[in-house]
């Protein structure tokens, strides 16, 4: 049994990469919020409010700087940063020294999609700089690569960056970034990656986010596992443009994805409301179960939606979602679930013992809202 264990083990080493990303990575990201008004000051006032406000301790570690820090590459092509982050190496310690990790953003092509300079012929070059810097994780986005290489190509080059970052000896999350084209799903973790963006960017309204979790990842779910996950796009709860249910049904739904968490909101401002939703715990644990399967819907009617996710200890998260513009009864039939009998349940929203329950079980979920359950063995 151990040696099966450790094999296991060899097994996923040798075809995923270390061990970087045992479950999603969870952290933030500048884009959704800032876009290209971010630097180094703002970056290290969003680390102090991570760890004061809490999200440290729910597990947000990674602090991932995304497009417009790239300035000019020196005489010997050497990138640099440019006005916004004086000293990265400086940043990095700095995040370091919080307890937290850090990320930066490249593009295979020549310049990236804000139009700042690429990794387009400085691949390993620019992998060991990050690596001196200090850098933990790096979304690479495909952008203008499509100018200079075929779509045929596109394995090859992230596979270059993937083999790049393997070769710098510092352990750099790998996180592709090219929208889902060639059926990422299927080759992302043999380039390397440890996660990889299966649709085009999310917005903060609930058509975008709706959309994306619910009707663009069904399918892929046989792809995600431990160092190798589907990413439906960061986070946009706190933005704005959803109301707080709307919220909980993007967590619900991205922890259900076993999807990687990165928060995309102004974390230093953010109202009381915003971070009860992105440090619930239970919630949280749903997403980062050990045992990292994806779930997956096992029924829909008239905009209800029951999905699945199976957890280590046997136990199910079940989510009962509501997609329509009014509250509506849903209920979530044992059969359609894959279980019988009677089973204890958690409202892991309400953070309460609901009781046991023989053959379902059922709600009122608010419009646009859910209810996520935690399902005894
Ligand atoms: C693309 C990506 C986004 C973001 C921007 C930055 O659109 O999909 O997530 O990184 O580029 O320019």
């Amino acid at each position: 049994m151990k040696r099966l264990f450790f094999s296991a083990i060899l097994v996923s080493v040798l075809c995923f990469g270390a061990d970087l990303a045992p479950t999603p990575p969870m952290g933030w990201n500048s884009w959704n919020k800032f876009g290209d008004k971010i630097d180094d000051k703002t970056v290290r006032e969003i680390a102090d409010a991570i760890v004061s406000s809490g999200m440290k301790d729910a597990g947000y570690v990674y602090v991932n700087i995304d497009d417009t820090w790239e300035g000019t590459r020196d005489a010997q092509g050497n990138i640099q940063a440019n006005s916004k982050f004086p000293d990265m190496k400086a940043l990095a310690d700095y995040v370091h020294s919080k307890g937290l990790k850090i990320g930066i953003y490249s593009s295979p092509g020549p310049k990236t999609c804000a139009d700042y300079e690429g990794s387009y012929q400085h691949e390993a070059q620019d992998a060991k700089t990050w690596a001196a810097w200090g850098i933990d994780y790096l979304k690479y986005d495909w952008c203008s690569a499509d100018k200079v290489y075929q779509a045929s190509e596109m394995q090859a080059v992230y596979k270059k960056m993937g083999d790049a970052l393997q070769a710098t000896g510092r352990p750099i999350v790998f996180s592709l970034c090219q929208y889902g084209l060639q059926n990422v799903w299927q080759w992302g973790a043999s380039a390397g990656g440890n996660l990889w963006r299966t649709t085009g960017d999310i917005q903060d309204s609930w058509k975008s986010m709706s959309t994306i979790g619910f009707d663009k990842q069904s399918g892929h779910e046989q792809y995600a596992g431990p160092n190798h996950w589907n990413d439906p796009d960061m986070l946009e709860i706190g933005n704005g443009g959803m109301t707080a249910p709307e919220y909980r049904t993007h967590l619900s739904l991205w922890a259900m994805l076993a999807a990687p968490l990165l928060a995309g909101n102004d974390v230093r401002s953010m109202t009381d409301e915003t971070k009860q939703i992105l440090t619930n715990k239970d919630v949280i644990a749903i997403d980062q179960d050990p045992l990292g399967r994806q779930g997956f819907r096992v029924s829909k009617d008239a905009g209800a939606e029951i999905w699945v996710k199976p957890l280590e200890n046997g136990d199910l998260a079940v989510a009962l979602f509501n997609r329509t513009d009014r509250m509506t009864n849903v209920t979530a039939y044992w059969e359609i679930v894959g279980i019988k009998g009677k089973h204890k349940v958690r409202d892991l929203w309400l953070h309460a013992d609901m009781g046991s329950f023989r053959d379902a079980y059922s709600a009122e979920v608010p419009a646009h809202g859910v209810t996520l359950l935690r399902v005894a063995r």
